[in-house]
């Protein structure tokens, strides 16, 4: 079934039995042929290292979908229509000989081979070239990567170079999941679509910025990768690193991919580091040690299975930084995220700066000030905290303060709101770049994230503890509230 605009492709899967395939992959592309989005001639081709028939691996799929798609959204007929676009190549990635097969398989056709890897990084260039090497590419062909693209700098180039050595960057779409979630995309709308914001989102009306992305799991069996990273790698030099230029950027001439990514890299650019004195400051690292969550017992990060008992890498990081521009300067970002919080939370505040002449009771005059509080997850929504007379007889010209708020799912009830993945999917379908992340904004965030990482290996400094099912260590508040300000709390 096609809606007529979503043009046809063939998707080669690197990583068909893995975690994210199984968990995200076939959920959201099963979506997107249920709902109509996918070309009546796309196909899939599966690609592991496992002894698989087609049917074992339909099956597999098949127990994947039914595990997380919910029984309402699925039918037989739904079912075995996205079954039967799957095809399975067994496949050493590092040998030439099965790449042939998949030459065959596209058959090179008019439909785009999207290349899907979903392994790795370290496996990106050599799967880029033997796909290149066997004849499967041509000047059509794309590439979707995951992240981490790297360990640093350094790594990230090495990386970006084997893939750019095959594809050309206009065809390379790296993903960042948070560009596909929904809020995340209004974002975009609210900034640059309502003049009410747009005149106001700058120094002048703008006193701070919070970033919270909380999660409430732990490692889960992942201890051995990110050990290797810690918070600030998996989350803060893509995720809320995204978040922040979204917030920050200026508005593009156009919706086009690179207006939207020259806007980004400005941001990146101008992101003050933290070095020096203000390794002391300016930042805190974290690490979880036993606690409870969701009202159950839970081990500390060196307790869990796996865990090298000495190990020093974060499970949280909190930070203050400036943009340090025209539009912002002056104007703090309190960013932090991590593991085992209280609860899973992306939210963004961004706090109004209080009235310059104000007339009213002078005991609340500390609230007089509005905030926008954009929820990307969960209970997607935007509020704004506006002050309003308090009613009743006794309460003269007091004020209260109340939210403004659009739920989206209250909004929109019959809208199922979309997977970040099945956005994305979506737009690498149609040859479109603006949710993918350019090669110079990894390589910018690398280079904040590496400043600091050297910082705190030249001070030799050991993440602070915090229980698990905490808001982390304590002096993540007093880093906030010596600026006279403290976390928005209303969860
Ligand atoms: C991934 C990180 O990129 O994002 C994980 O590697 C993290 O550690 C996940 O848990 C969070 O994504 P979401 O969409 O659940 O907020």
């Amino acid at each position: 079934m096609s809606d007529g605009t979503t043009p046809a492709v063939d998707v080669a899967l690197f990583g068909a039995l893995g975690d994210l395939a199984l968990r995200k992959l076939y959920v959201a592309l099963y979506h997107l042929d249920r709902e109509g989005l996918m070309h009546e001639e796309t196909r899939i081709l599966g690609l592991a290292r496992q002894e698989y028939d087609i049917d074992a691996f339909r099956a597999r799929v098949r127990d994947a979908l039914e595990s997380r798609v919910p029984g309402d959204e699925r039918t037989e007929e739904t079912l075995t229509r996205f079954l039967d676009r799957l095809a399975y190549i067994q496949l050493e990635f590092d040998a030439t000989e099965g790449y042939r097969q998949i030459s065959q398989w596209h058959g090179h056709n008019s439909h785009p081979l999207t290349v899907y890897l979903s392994v790795p990084a370290r496996l990106y260039g050599e799967i880029c070239s033997n796909l290149s090497q066997t004849g499967c590419l041509d000047s059509e062909s794309r590439v979707v990567v995951e992240k981490p693209i790297g360990y640093d700098l350094e790594s990230s180039r090495e990386i970006n170079d084997a893939i750019g050595a095959v594809f050309d960057e206009s065809r390379i779409y790296r993903i960042d999941h948070y560009l596909g979630k929904e809020t995340v995309q209004n974002l975009l709308a609210l900034r640059f679509a309502n003049p009410l914001f747009g005149n106001q989102w700058n120094q002048n009306q703008i006193s701070h910025v919070e970033i919270t992305v909380a999660e409430t799991v732990g490692i889960e069996g992942r201890w051995g990768y990110f050990d290797q990273a810690g918070q600030l790698r998996d989350m803060v030099q893509n995720h809320l690193m995204q978040l922040l230029c979204m917030i920050a950027m200026d508005p593009p001439s156009n919706l086009d991919a690179d207006s939207i990514r020259d806007e980004k890299v400005k941001v990146l650019k101008a992101l003050r580091p933290i070095e020096g004195e203000r390794l002391n400051t300016d930042v805190v690292r974290g690490q979880y040690v036993a606690g409870t969550s969701g009202g159950k017992q839970v081990p500390g990060y060196l307790e869990e299975e796996g865990a090298n008992t000495d190990s020093r890498t974060e499970t949280f990081v909190a930070f203050k930084t400036e943009v340090s521009n025209w539009r912002w300067a002056g104007v703090p970002f309190y960013l932090r995220t991590g593991k085992r919080m209280p609860e899973k939370l992306s939210q963004i505040v961004i706090h109004f700066r209080q009235q310059s002449h104000y007339i009213f009771d002078p005991d609340q005059r500390g609230m007089a000030s509005n905030k926008l509080i954009i929820r990307l997850q969960p209970d997607e929504g935007i509020a704004l905290q506006v002050l309003t007379k308090d009613s009743g007889l006794d309460k003269g010209m007091r004020l209260r303060t109340g939210p403004l708020h659009l739920d989206f799912h209250q909004a929109f009830p019959s809208t199922r709101i979309p997977d970040a993945y099945e956005r994305l999917l979506l737009e690498v379908m149609k040859g479109q770049q603006y949710l993918f992340v350019r090669r110079d904004e990894i390589e910018y965030a690398w280079r904040w994230v590496d400043t600091l990482i050297a910082g705190w290996e030249a001070r030799d400094m050991p993440p602070k503890r915090y229980p698990a099912g905490s808001w982390g260590p304590v002096s993540s508040i007093a880093m906030i509230t010596q600026d006279g300000r403290s976390w928005y709390e209303d969860y």
